[in-house]
């Protein structure tokens, strides 16, 4: 079906040619476009007769539904797609162990999961679309992810296309777009990007915008330890991230929600940062979460600030 069928408040015109001009972007002969299209075609036809969302780990499909040569191939698509960032997902029996351990942040949030059945929902930044997999047992109506990113996008593509999800769709799209989606999503998860925007505020009263009346926001964020409402402004890297603004504490984040218009603002959990959670493994082989902390004191990470905690909310339109 047609994405704006299930947002008939949007700005219908620019949001037309605004897909039309990602679908253009995306269209182009470049090798870094190439790099991710050719292998979703090659592998576009195999479809999983069996799907399992409600586990830590996303199935699609199993390895005995495939023959030996598309086994192979798909194991080689997979690969190519390496780093991955999100899951675990087991594809056709290809498990894959993800540099972080998803799984252990929906669990925190399913204890509050609002009402999704029925629901039109976004997820912000949704990367290769692990949590959007896992929300289907919960019947949302349609499910919009939000990623600019190539690599990410791609990867969801390729998942989605094994899986088969019409109530999933990701679009190349950004926080910054959610301006063309007022009043549009009964529920929205915007996990993991608050601390990357320049400014935090204008990515609230967007969030705020894009709910419907009564809509629910879970927002999760990396923190520092305190309870004062303060944020760090990290001089350059923030645990060796170049890309990180404003790290709130808490009581910060509660006040900002406030002070955009959320109410009944509530942080649910609040936790601190482990490398049993985010860690280097044979599908992202990079620098992980122990690359990012001062080895001989924890409490700091390698720039001398507190290292990260993740604080989780929830607050309505
Ligand atoms: C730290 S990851 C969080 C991923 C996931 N939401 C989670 O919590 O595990 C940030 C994600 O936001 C995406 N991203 C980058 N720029 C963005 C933007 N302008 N709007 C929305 N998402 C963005 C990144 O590509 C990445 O997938």
């Amino acid at each position: 079906m047609d994405l704006l069928h299930y947002f008939p408040q949007a700005d219908q015109k620019r949001l037309r040619a605004l897909l039309a001009e990602k679908s253009a972007w995306l269209g182009q002969e470049k090798k870094g476009f190439l790099r991710y299209r050719e292998p979703l075609q090659s592998v576009q036809h195999l479809r999983a007769s069996s799907c399992d969302f409600s586990g830590d780990v996303v199935r699609i499909g199993t390895s005995n539904e495939l023959q030996a040569d598309d086994q192979e191939r798909v194991h080689q698509v997979l690969r190519g797609l390496t780093p991955w960032r999100k899951g675990p997902f087991s594809v056709f029996g290809v498990e894959i162990d993800a540099e972080w351990r998803s799984q252990r942040k929906w669990n925190r949030i399913t204890p509050e999961l609002p009402e999704l059945a029925g629901k039109v929902v976004a997820d912000i930044g949704c990367n290769n679309g692990y949590y959007m997999f896992r929300m289907l047992p919960h019947q949302p109506d349609f499910v919009l992810g939000f990623e600019p990113y190539v690599h990410h996008y791609y990867a969801f593509h390729i998942l989605n296309a094994f899986a088969g999800q019409q109530r999933l769709q990701v679009e190349p799209l950004g926080i910054e777009h959610l301006e063309l989606f007022p009043g549009c999503f009964d529920v929205i998860f915007c996990l993991g990007i608050l601390y990357h925007r320049p400014s935090p505020l204008d990515a609230l009263r967007d969030l705020h915008a894009a709910l419907a009346p009564g809509g629910c926001l879970i927002v999760e964020s990396q923190a520092i330890p305190g309870s004062e409402p303060v944020a760090l402004f990290p001089e350059q890297t923030y645990a060796k991230a170049p890309g990180t603004w404003f790290v709130p504490t808490a009581a910060c984040l509660q006040n900002w929600l406030t002070r955009t218009g959320f109410r009944e603002v509530r942080l649910f959990c609040e936790h601190a940062m482990s490398s049993e959670e985010q860690r280097r493994t044979d599908w992202m082989d990079f620098e992980s979460y122990q690359d990012f902390i001062d080895k001989d004191n924890p409490a700091f990470t390698i720039e001398g600030y507190p290292a990260p905690r993740r604080v989780f909310f929830k607050a309505k339109k």
